[in-house]
């Protein structure tokens, strides 16, 4: 992939990611995010001892792959700075969840988002709804299998881990993980996704994962810091407003027309569920749940 003139930290991209990127496929990149001082391990455990604890989540480190509901590997920790600056030794595994609520990180994911625009050539107004992660690990921890709506960007900060893909057997087993997801399964995996590709990513490498796309992290032997932006642009948006109109129905035991077989069927059902959504954030009730892992 050549370079552009653009300078940027994050996700150093080209034109023909704008193909890659409708085509959702797996693309690898280099970035410059090591070495920013917001990304070091001590400020990301300041950051931990900052956010709400709901924007905190701390699993065991190894684990099966498939680990399942995250409930079943799900840790409560009390001083979640320390036990961060410790990481090397606490087999554990923090996510720091929508750190763009945090001023002085919602400008770092919206540099990375803006400069992904310009060295791609993709209109920065078109990628909505940025949020932005940071992930610590001990040695050997564990991402589990899961996929995400969102288009993410995971950008490697400090050790080596294997990013591994994976795919669904058929239709039939995407769509019921899709329901599941839409009625609060997070996108977790129980069974192990056939593998179609590996990646060994370290400090500067990085992966776009396409959303609805089957991934996993094995970390190496080394404590691991990642950074993960993500948006939605027209693509997956309408795809998961369609996704979510029809588990509405699908849970009062109706059949409707999966994401794609009907554009116009879906053009109408992208339409309704902008419209009630307006209607609850206008009545105060919130829509938006979101995040990566
Ligand atoms: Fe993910």
């Amino acid at each position: 992939m050549t370079t552009t003139p653009h300078r940027t930290i994050g996700p150093q991209l080209d034109h023909a990611f704008v193909e890659r990127l409708a085509a959702r496929r797996p693309t690898r990149f280099q970035h410059n995010l090591p070495g920013h001082p917001l990304l070091s391990l001590d400020e990301i455990a300041r950051l931990g001892e900052e956010l709400p604890p709901a924007s905190v989540s701390v699993e065991v480190g190894e684990k099966p792959i498939a680990a399942g509901a995250a409930e079943g590997v799900a840790v409560q920790v009390d001083d979640i700075g320390a036990a961060i600056r410790n990481i090397a030794t606490t087999s554990s595994w923090f996510t720091l969840l929508h750190i763009h609520q945090v001023d002085r990180y919602q400008l770092l994911v919206d540099e990375i988002i803006d400069g992904l625009a310009a060295t791609s050539g993709l209109s920065p107004a078109s990628l909505r709804r940025r949020m932005g992660f940071l992930f610590a690990s001990s040695p050997r921890a564990v991402t589990a299998a899961h996929f995400d709506i969102e288009h993410s960007f995971c950008m490697q900060l400090q050790g080596t881990r294997t990013l591994g893909f994976g795919k669904w057997a058929d239709d039939d087993e995407r769509a019921k993980d899709v329901r599941d997801y839409w009625n609060g399964d997070f996108g977790r995996f129980h069974t192990m996704p056939a593998t179609t590709d590996e990646f060994e990513i370290g400090p500067g490498d990085g992966c776009y994962i396409p959303p609805w796309t089957p991934h996993w992290i094995t970390n190496h032997d080394e404590t691991s810091l990642s950074m993960t932006v993500t948006f939605f642009n027209d693509d997956n948006e309408d795809e998961s407003l369609v996704q979510a109109f029809n588990t509405k129905f699908e849970n009062r035991g109706l059949h409707p027309r999966r994401y794609g077989v009907s554009p116009g069927r879906d053009r109408a059902k992208v339409r309704f569920m902008r419209a009630y959504g307006a209607t609850k954030r206008r009545l105060g009730m919130s829509d938006s749940g979101g995040g990566s892992h």
